[in-house]
């Protein structure tokens, strides 16, 4: 009879919504039990606690309480106090998601214990160094035994790197499965569209939230503009991230950006999606952001230099315009408004990428 315990670490927003749609799957297999990590690394109730109710994630095992840090600061506390878990707990496992410091925290301190790590959407690369997620992917898929890669992309920048061939799984994306179990759920329980007084397919919704954007008062200032500019012609929504509104206030941003655009604090996952699936254009600089603008075929502007997500700029969804010039960027979003997005190719897998994932667990601990 199989006996397998494995530890899921999450700590950011995107990380709770990936862990849910496995989660799901992994806490009725035979045999399996999971133990839930929260590292602490988001806290806000409206960052942290509204993913763990409305998407029915289990009870947490463990909250670190780790907080905010800089990034030796974050990581070295999150080592420190997972390793004492993964010592009381001894799993077969440790499972871990994305790019976060939480990512890189969790796998670290297995792979000193001799603890197999799996890696959940392992092999995005933005081939960007100063990306503190660029960092935390690499050494984490480095440091991993099994490599979930989301897509063909990400198992080839694997293969690339010298990663053993057998241990890249090409799963899809779990996002994937979360958009199309919880969408349905948004149609039915979010009210975000009366709360706000939008009409569908009548408004832009952006999020900013990236480092490299809001740590750098010229970018920011570009982004907003931009975003400021659009805002005269059709309303623009933004969820802000806590990160965004300080450097927003402290840039002294803020007050020309809330007069002009509708600013809502962060909004559980439900809302989220019910804002995506209506709005007319997505502008972003998240990458979960970017794909779901697909998964319901809404064209998209992402904000930044560069994507790990490259499909989406290949197959005609997604334009990546560089956030330097306001014009620019807001050229770039008024002319992709209706615009008739790409070409009809799903990049992402089946919707099955949970079920993959656990079976590839459960045959490796055999
Ligand atoms: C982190 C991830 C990023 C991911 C994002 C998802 C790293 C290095 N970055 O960025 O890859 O895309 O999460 O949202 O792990 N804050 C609050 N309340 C909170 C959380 C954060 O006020 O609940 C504020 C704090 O001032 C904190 C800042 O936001 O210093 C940044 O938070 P942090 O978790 O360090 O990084 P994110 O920008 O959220
Ligand atoms: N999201 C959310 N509420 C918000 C903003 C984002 O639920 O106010 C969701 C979004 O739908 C996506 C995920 O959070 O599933 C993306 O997280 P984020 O943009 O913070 O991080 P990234 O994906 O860039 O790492």
């Amino acid at each position: 009879m199989l006996n397998v315990e494995t530890i899921t670490i999450v700590g950011a927003r995107p990380q709770f919504i990936k862990a849910a749609a496995v989660s799901r799957v992994l806490r009725v297999a035979e045999g399996v039990k999971e133990v839930l990590v929260h590292t602490g690394q988001h806290y806000d109730a409206n960052m942290s606690d509204v993913f763990f109710d409305e998407l029915e994630i289990p009870r947490l095992d463990y909250n670190l309480g780790i907080g905010s840090g800089t990034h030796g600061e974050q990581t070295g506390r999150m080592l420190e106090a997972i390793e004492k878990v993964l010592l009381q707990e001894k799993p077969d496992w440790v499972q871990v998601y994305g790019d976060t410091n939480s990512t890189l925290a969790g796998a670290l301190a297995a792979v000193k214990l001799h603890i197999p790590v799996a890696h959940i959407e392992a092999g995005l690369r933005s081939f960007n160094r100063l990306m503190p997620e660029e960092i935390n992917r690499v050494l984490t898929d480095h440091a991993s035994d099994l490599l979930f890669a989301p897509t063909k992309t990400a198992m080839e920048n694997l293969w690339r790197e010298g990663i053993y061939e057998d241990q890249i799984k090409l799963v899809g994306d779990v996002m994937y499965d979360a958009a199309i179990f919880y969408g349905k759920k948004a149609d039915q329980q979010s009210h975000i569209l009366n709360k706000l007084r939008l009409k569908s397919k009548e408004y832009i919704l952006a999020t900013v939230h990236r480092a490299e954007n809001t740590d750098d008062p010229v970018r920011l200032r570009a982004i907003f503009d931009a975003l400021c500019e659009v805002a005269c012609e059709i309303k623009v929504v933004l969820p802000l991230h806590p990160r965004t509104r300080e450097a927003l206030t402290k840039t002294g941003i803020y007050g020309t950006a809330a007069s002009r655009i509708c600013l809502t604090e962060p909004v559980g996952y439900l809302d989220m999606v019910m804002l995506e699936k209506n709005a007319c254009l997505i502008a972003t600089d998240s990458g979960g952001v970017q794909k779901e603008a697909f998964f319901y075929r809404v064209p998209c502007v992402t904000l930044r230099e560069e994507t790990e997500w490259v499909e989406l700029v290949e197959l005609g969804w997604n334009a990546v315009v560089p956030p330097f010039s306001a014009h620019v960027m807001a050229d770039a979003i008024r002319s992709r408004i209706g615009s008739f997005g790409g070409v009809e190719e799903n990049p992402y897998g089946d919707g099955n990428s949970a079920v993959k994932i656990v079976d590839f667990l459960v045959n490796a601990s055999r």
